[in-house]
């Protein structure tokens, strides 16, 4: 009588195959970090936030803090896109309350220092991390690995920091297109390699995060962001029929539709400036959706926090439909409200 059919139990993985849940599985992006004071307090404990990601007890740690405090139904690795150049061989710091920094890249001779492929021992730790999250995950919560869109790596690659719309990188493409041509290459392969191993040791599903898509032009979308990616989920789909990919080309607006169909990917993540009743109405409706709750409306709680999520469930009630943000959950966000948008999706009062 335990014959049962091969029916997917984890929701978010059975709608990312492609069938409407209600009430949608839920994840916010960034969901381990600095708004849980469990977080604060082990992220104490490593002198710096990259021997934080290479530590994966601590990683481990930090990846299932927020499962357990509120049950999401998908744990995202706790890492950082930025270990990919470090793993290139490029060096990497995070200075306290400041973000990254990188010894910026400017010339072919900056190139030339980088490693021709990635170096997956040096993300051993990592690795290690996914099969020990694997190992300790509720049946029914799915792992999702991630890495950064090539574009959005390289623009920190190049600036050397974070920067209000990227125009180092930007410069640096129009200026040196077929030196900016080979930087993607590079990272177009090592991410195949790094997502591919990521698979291997136990993650379900895969995010690409190109957080900086929108500031760029169309012929520059299509050949930085679009066109790489694709190559990515080619390369991932290649190797294992069943690997599932999320894209979240952010801030792209009217391009998302060209976007999805051009790469390949199974899932668009939305970003806060979609209109939801609009992506439900004109995306392709074989296109699993993610988002997109404007993470501001996280922090101010009470009426706009309802009426925001009451839209979002309501424009995708009909769709496979994951909830998230609209970009990462901000440190100052109140743990009541996270409970709260909690209730009110699994509650599935979209009425
Ligand atoms: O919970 C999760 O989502 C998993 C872990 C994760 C982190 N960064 C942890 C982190 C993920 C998926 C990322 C992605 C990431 N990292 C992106 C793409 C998505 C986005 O938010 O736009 C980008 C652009 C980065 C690069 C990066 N890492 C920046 C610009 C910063 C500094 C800004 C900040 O928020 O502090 C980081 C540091 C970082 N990555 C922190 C965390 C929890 C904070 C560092 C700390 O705790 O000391």
């Amino acid at each position: 009588m335990d014959a049962k059919p091969q029916i997917q139990a984890k929701p978010f993985l059975r709608v990312l195959d492609g069938k409407a849940n209600a009430p949608p599985p839920l994840w916010l992006m960034r969901q381990a970090g600095r708004y849980l004071p469990e977080y604060r307090e082990i992220r104490a404990k490593a002198p710096s936030f990259l021997d934080f990601c290479y530590t994966p007890a601590l990683a481990t740690e930090a990846t299932l803090q927020p499962i357990r405090r509120f049950g999401f139904d998908a744990a995202i690795l706790f890492s950082d896109i930025l270990v990919v150049p470090d793993a290139l061989g490029q060096k990497v710091s995070f200075e306290l309350g400041e973000g990254p920094r990188l010894e910026p890249i400017l010339s072919c001779e900056d190139f030339a220092k980088l490693n021709e492929r990635i170096d997956l021992m040096r993300l051993a730790p990592v690795f290690e991390t996914v099969e020990r999250v694997a190992a300790s995950l509720p049946n029914e919560t799915a792992l999702i690995g991630f890495c950064g869109a090539p574009w959005t790596v390289a623009s920190y690659m190049i600036a050397g920091r974070g920067t209000p719309d990227q125009a180092p990188a930007r410069l640096f493409a129009y200026r040196q297109p077929d030196l900016f041509q080979l930087l993607i290459d590079r990272l177009v392969a090592a991410s195949i390699e790094y997502l591919l191993r990521q698979i291997e040791a136990g993650v379900e599903a895969v995010q690409i995060f190109d957080t900086w898509a929108g500031v760029l032009p169309a012929a520059e979308f299509e050949r930085w962001c679009v066109e790489p990616i694709r190559a990515i989920v080619a390369g991932l789909k290649r190797k294992g029929q069943g690997v599932r990919v999320i894209g979240f080309p952010k801030g792209v607006g009217h391009r998302l539709q060209e976007f999805a169909r051009r790469t390949g990917v199974d899932a668009l993540g939305l970003d806060s400036s979609v209109d939801p009743a609009w992506a439900a109405e004109n995306l392709d409706q074989r296109l699993v959706l993610q988002g997109n709750l404007d993470p501001l409306a996280l922090v101010a709680g009470g009426a706009a926090l309802e009426a925001s999520a009451r839209r979002i469930l309501s424009a995708f009630k009909a769709r496979p439909y994951i909830f998230n943000l609209g970009h990462g959950i901000l440190p100052e966000t109140p743990l009541e409200h996270v409970a709260r948008l909690v209730d009110l999706v699994r509650q599935g009062s979209a009425a």
